[in-house]
């Protein structure tokens, strides 16, 4: 996103060069101590929501706010209407507008689209192509932005690479731990993709604790292999929890579907019932070096994480959605300044 080079879209991590993600962080840190100036007076961000946010949508908005500009939130369930995504079909079905024209439209308005679409949840084979996202992106003359999808939530990702370097410094050779986690509502492997990614990028060995049966996406893993190697990093995927917290840094906690029985929902269900004790507690916490606790919220206490992990000197998930709004602020500046 440097001036010779601007990504017309932010949909996963991979969008930005590392020379970028330096940018972003660096303009994010400056913005946090207060050398903050409003840059976007007069643009406008278009919000649709497909599912439900706290977090994206409040810092999106605050941010916005903050930098001079505005945002138009419209909630899918209430505000607008189903959207075709695919292109070229006889349009006799539930959605009475292609994205191609929503898209089109908006783009006369606002000066950024930001979309948390929506998950069919039927088939991973589908929802992983991220459908919505690549036709937005297609059909969109301006900007956008990915307010996580099924594959990844490169917002997120951001304000966790800052939180991660405002705890550890020097990222090079540390050591992530992703840990699966049990909960009665999972979501989608978006976080841990882009977290993964974004580690590796910044070279930390990286280890993904989960239980059989809840591997991340193939894709994503053979691409993740590939940047460990070139980063000289290492990557390391199904162990249980507490062989993977071993030596950690930082211990990255996170409940996602298994892809195995994605649609399926009473055999993820047994499957999920079956797995025992995924908590992150503090015999887990202790089998690492000064080890931090990460996740995105929302979590659910003493079942994902517990309370004493929680809210210990050594949890970082306030810090991790404080950070949402000057990596977001930064982002949304150097993506929009020259708009
Ligand atoms: N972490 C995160 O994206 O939170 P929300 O789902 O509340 O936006």
């Amino acid at each position: 996103m440097s001036a010779a080079r601007q990504p017309a879209h932010f949909t996963r991590l991979e969008d930005l060069s590392d020379r970028e993600i330096e940018d972003v962080l660096d303009l994010a840190a400056r913005l946090k101590r207060g050398v903050s100036r409003a840059e976007l007076a007069g643009i406008t961000v278009g919000l649709l929501f497909f599912r439900p946010s706290l977090r994206t949508r409040t810092s999106l908005e605050v941010a916005m706010h903050q930098l001079g500009g505005h945002t138009v939130n419209l909630n899918a369930a209430s505000d607008f209407w189903e959207l075709e995504a695919r292109d070229a079909r006889l349009m006799d079905g539930a959605a009475p507008e292609h994205i191609k024209d929503a898209a089109a439209a908006l783009s006369c308005y606002v000066g950024a689209i930001a979309i948390r679409p929506a998950l069919a949840g039927k088939s991973w084979a589908v929802d992983r192509k991220d459908e919505q996202i690549r036709s937005w992106t297609q059909h969109s003359r301006v900007p956008v932005i990915n307010m996580e999808s099924a594959l990844w939530h490169p917002l997120q990702a951001l304000a966790d690479l800052m939180t991660l370097r405002e705890s550890l410094g020097e990222l090079q050779g540390k050591r992530l731990t992703i840990a699966w986690t049990q909960s009665p509502t999972p979501s989608s492997p978006s976080v841990v993709h882009s977290m993964l990614m974004a580690g590796l990028r910044a070279g930390m060995n990286v280890r993904v604790a989960h239980p059989p049966g809840f591997d991340l996406d193939e894709e994503v893993l053979r691409n993740a292999r590939n940047i460990a190697q070139g980063r000289g990093a290492s990557l390391e995927t199904g162990m249980e929890m507490k062989t993977a917290a071993e030596g950690s840094h930082v211990i990255y906690a996170r409940s996602w579907w298994s892809l195995e029985t994605y649609g399926k929902a009473s055999l993820a269900a047994q499957r999920g019932a079956r797995q025992g004790h995924w908590c992150v507690d503090d015999g887990v916490m202790e089998l690492g070096q000064d080890t931090r606790l990460m996740h995105c919220m929302p979590v659910r206490r003493n079942l994902e994480v517990t309370d004493r992990v929680l809210d210990g000197p050594r949890s970082l998930i306030i810090d991790q959605a404080a950070n949402r709004l000057p990596t977001q602020k930064s982002l949304l500046s150097l993506l929009l300044r020259n708009g």
